[in-house]
């Protein structure tokens, strides 16, 4: 498969910019720029920063929405040329200043929602390398905080893809540090993604990955966990995790991942990556209130219109059309509550559906795999251009 190719338009030194995508597997253009474009030049991607003298940037954009528009991440400074307010669909927005690593997932997330995929021969890492993505299609599950049901929601929908569909699918436990997938579905014992913490990356081969991962012998659901020990959190590099989930892709149709709850590093990297986020919300002022504001950065950073929202514990509280109006976005799904009936399966390292498979809950949760199955998040192209304009910078308190 061909390198994907993208042109950089840098108003500043763009070495360091040049280096990652080099190690990602990119190939790149950083200079001459107007010209290669000018003369018909095409590029997979585009990466425009608008701080750059405004003709040279206006004539720039022109130039890679010309007939074929090239997918584009604009980089926006304090100040941003006008164009920008009417970007349409296409154009991707980020705030400066974007670390090189955090240029690279989102080339690689652009890439992958243009519909191309990127090239397996991408090296997997290297002293501060990034990896690049391969292949099946990536669920992130995520709520901004703790105990709404993402780690329920992620296993049962794992399960469910695996048991609707027969293909492989793959549950990665990226709560490092806290969550346990094992704690509630039962897999042999097996490695994780601690034990390959401390090898060269050049070690994090596809039969390494294997090993590290176990199979849920009811299901044939494959399981890769971080580990189990808090201590070792730390060792849980973003670059293992984004390898892992290289491998992920490349050997399985599906990927669930289960995150942690927050905004850090490794958990922004397996937003950014997500074909899908499956954002977990509880009809309750607190969880609502968080969403709102982690949908407000998605939409900054480009990520609003991957998520879907479903909410947990559906049938009590705040009602779904004053959620979906809080939110700015439909409820995809709803999960019923069921406290005994999850709480007894997961006891007994069961899947909620497959113990209890005839529990609203549990078709409640076939439906989420549905949602999978059935494809892609559809946006109206009037959300999908409200959301990627920058109405409010974020606060950086
Ligand atoms: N629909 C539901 N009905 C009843 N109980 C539920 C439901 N969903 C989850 N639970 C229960 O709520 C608790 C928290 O769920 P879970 O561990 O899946 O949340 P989480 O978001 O992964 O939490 P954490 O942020 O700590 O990882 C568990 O005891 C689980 O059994
Ligand atoms: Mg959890």
């Amino acid at each position: 498969m061909d390198r994907p190719t993208v042109v950089l338009a840098m108003a500043e030194d763009a070495a360091s910019y040049v280096s990652a995508l080099e190690r990602a597997g990119f190939d790149v253009i950083h200079q001459d720029v107007t010209e290669w474009l000018a003369a018909g030049q095409q590029f997979d991607l585009a990466v425009l920063d608008c701080d750059g003298d405004l003709e040279v940037v206006q004539r720039t954009h022109e130039l890679l929405h010309g007939e074929k528009r090239t997918p584009t991440l604009l980089l926006l400074g304090e100040e941003y040329p006008d164009f920008v307010q009417q970007a349409g669909a296409g154009d991707e927005l980020a705030l400066k200043p974007l670390p090189a690593d955090a240029l690279v997932y989102r080339l690689q997330a652009l890439l992958i929602r243009a519909g191309r995929h990127l090239t397996a021969e991408a090296p997997v890492g290297g002293e501060d390398g990034v990896t690049a993505i391969g292949e099946g299609r990536v669920i992130s599950v995520f709520a901004p905080k703790g105990g709404v049901g993402k780690t329920t929601i992620a296993v049962n929908l794992a399960v469910a893809l695996r048991t609707q569909t027969r293909e492989r699918v793959l549950l990665l436990d990226a709560d490092v540090g806290v969550g346990n997938v094992t704690s509630v579905l039962q897999v042999p014992a097996s490695y994780g993604l601690i034990d390959l913490a401390d090898s060269d990356p050049s070690e994090w081969t596809d039969a390494a990955f294997d090993q590290a991962t176990a199979t849920h012998p009811g299901s044939g659901l494959r399981v890769l966990t971080w580990g189990t020990e808090p201590g070792d959190s730390e060792r849980i590099s973003v670059d293992l995790l984004l390898a892992a989930l290289k491998w992920a892709r490349s050997h399985h149709t599906y990927v669930i991942v289960d995150n942690h709850p927050g905004y850090d590093d490794r958990t922004m990297a397996m937003l950014t990556v997500a074909n899908e986020i499956f954002l977990v919300v509880t009809p309750e002022v607190g969880p609502i209130r968080n969403s709102s504001q982690f949908l407000e950065l998605a939409r900054q950073v480009g990520l609003g219109d991957v998520v879907r929202v479903v909410v947990n514990r559906a049938n009590h509280g705040v009602s779904m059309a004053d959620m979906a109006q809080s939110l700015g976005l439909p409820v995809s799904a709803t999960i019923v509550s069921n406290g005994p009936k999850a709480v007894i399966a997961a006891n007994e390292g069961t899947p909620i559906i497959t113990k209890f498979p005839k529990e609203r809950i549990s078709t409640d949760l076939h439906d989420v795999a549905r949602l999978v199955t059935h494809q892609g998040v559809k946006e109206t192209s009037a959300q999908a251009r409200r959301w990627r304009l920058p109405f409010a910078r974020p606060s950086h308190a």
